[in-house]
């Protein structure tokens, strides 16, 4: 029903431009990857990996017989931390730098392959910092080839432009978006992700759902966004429960790791807006939070404020978690509460009281929303004007369980 909203004289941009290898055993796919890279004369790379998952997940050993196979020297970086940071992104760019890498192999969930492609663009640009990337100090249009070896199923950062990163000091936590950093190859295999823990498997999916929300509700999505989100939020629907009661469920593991990818292609075509913009200053302030679960907390409440505006679309994807909705107006209220308690039943049943904030951060937050660079176009990008007032009532409704 949300087609009688379109406007056809529109002309979209379809964003689809990685090549994703996607499948159990995709990890082969490191051999023809090896291969491309050598045949466009690059024999250097660098690899950039957190401590411990590019091993326990088992994509290490292929990838490095890959390399080996081709002769391609490597270096590895092994210190990107969950919400990875602007230092982690410098230290790993001198070592590429120092090496003569000019490709960099990302490993890992959105922290190592977000730090990957930022370190990608810097060893272009060698007079710039993680800092003044992510400040917006300079436009980033180019970068060396970027390999994505997708290890989680929620940030879709394998199949889109993004990428995220934190400058500690400035408590920021901003994106950038740039054509130069779509991956060359990215590789989705569910058997290397057999190993995510039930707190990750909820939460990277839970992320996924944000993704698509906000990419069909925001004022720049288009029909590929949408068509994309319906499916992205069945498949989380019917396979995140399954996964949970029993991580090694390759079939479940398979499908979630699908509607990811399927989201972060639907927000590199509808963009991002209300919930990833409040939810960064979250854990800017809390590197410890989880992004899955920020992004929780706050969706009921954003969903109360959008639904009003963006009823019809909201009742279409959400067709399977809330049956039966007319997208009408009167609906928003009950629709938030419904999505928050499908969501407590995925065990995210915390809120910002749960996790430490108070009223008294409110007023910090809602700045930190409105000065952090990146997040007022991601507000711009919203379906109602993001004042300070919608900002703060969003925060203050999360604080506590609608009911
Ligand atoms: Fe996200």
């Amino acid at each position: 029903m949300f087609e009688k909203y379109l406007d056809i004289h529109a002309v979209m941009e379809l964003r689809m431009r990685s090549l994703v290898y996607f499948g159990c055993g995709a990890i082969s796919k490191m051999r023809d990857i090896a291969k491309s890279l050598k045949s466009r004369g690059i024999e250097r790379v660098l690899l950039v990996t957190s401590r411990r998952a590019y091993r326990t997940s088992g994509a290490w050993e292929p990838t490095l017989a890959a390399l080996d196979a081709e002769g391609l020297d490597y270096v590895h970086y092994d210190k990107v931390t969950p919400n990875p940071t602007t230092t982690s992104i410098d230290e790993a760019t001198a070592i590429g730098k120092q090496f003569g890498a000019k490709a960099v192999i990302g490993i890992g969930g959105g922290s190592p392959i977000d730090t990957a492609k930022s370190v990608a663009i810097l060893l272009k640009y060698p007079n710039e910092t993680g800092e003044s990337l992510y400040e917006w100090k300079f436009t980033a249009e180019k970068a060396v080839p970027i390999v994505a070896i997708n290890l989680t199923h929620g940030t879709g950062t394998e199949g889109n432009r993004f990428a995220v990163a934190s400058v500690l000091h400035k408590n920021f936590k901003p994106a950038i978006a740039s054509d130069a950093i779509y991956p060359t190859w990215s590789i989705d295999d569910p058997e290397l992700m057999l190993s995510l823990p039930v707190k990750q498997i909820r939460y990277t999916s839970i992320d996924a759902v944000n993704h698509v929300v906000e990419a069909v509700t925001s004022k720049v999505t288009n029909p590929f966004a949408i068509s994309l989100a319906r499916e992205v939020i069945a498949l989380v629907h019917q396979y995140l429960p399954v996964a949970m009661a029993d991580p090694k469920d390759l079939v479940a593991r398979y499908h979630l790791a699908y509607a990811a990818l399927l989201a972060g292609v639907s927000f590199d075509n509808g963009f991002l807006h209300f919930t990833h913009a409040l939810e960064h200053p979250l854990s800017a302030v809390k590197p410890e939070l989880t992004h899955g679960l920020g992004l929780a907390i706050l969706l009921p409440a954003v969903v109360c404020e959008i639904y009003p505006n963006c009823g019809a679309v909201l009742a279409d994807i959400f067709a399977s978690i809330v049956p039966g909705l007319k997208g009408t107006p009167d609906e928003a209220k009950m629709v938030a509460i419904q999505i928050e308690k499908w969501l407590f039943e995925m065990g995210a049943d915390h809120k910002l009281a749960d996790e430490g904030y108070t009223a008294e951060d409110v007023t910090r937050l809602v700045k930190l929303t409105f000065a952090t660079p990146s997040l007022p176009a991601l507000l711009g990008a919203a379906p109602i004007e993001a004042t300070e007032e919608v900002v703060k009532r969003i925060y203050t409704s999360s604080m506590e369980p609608l009911v």
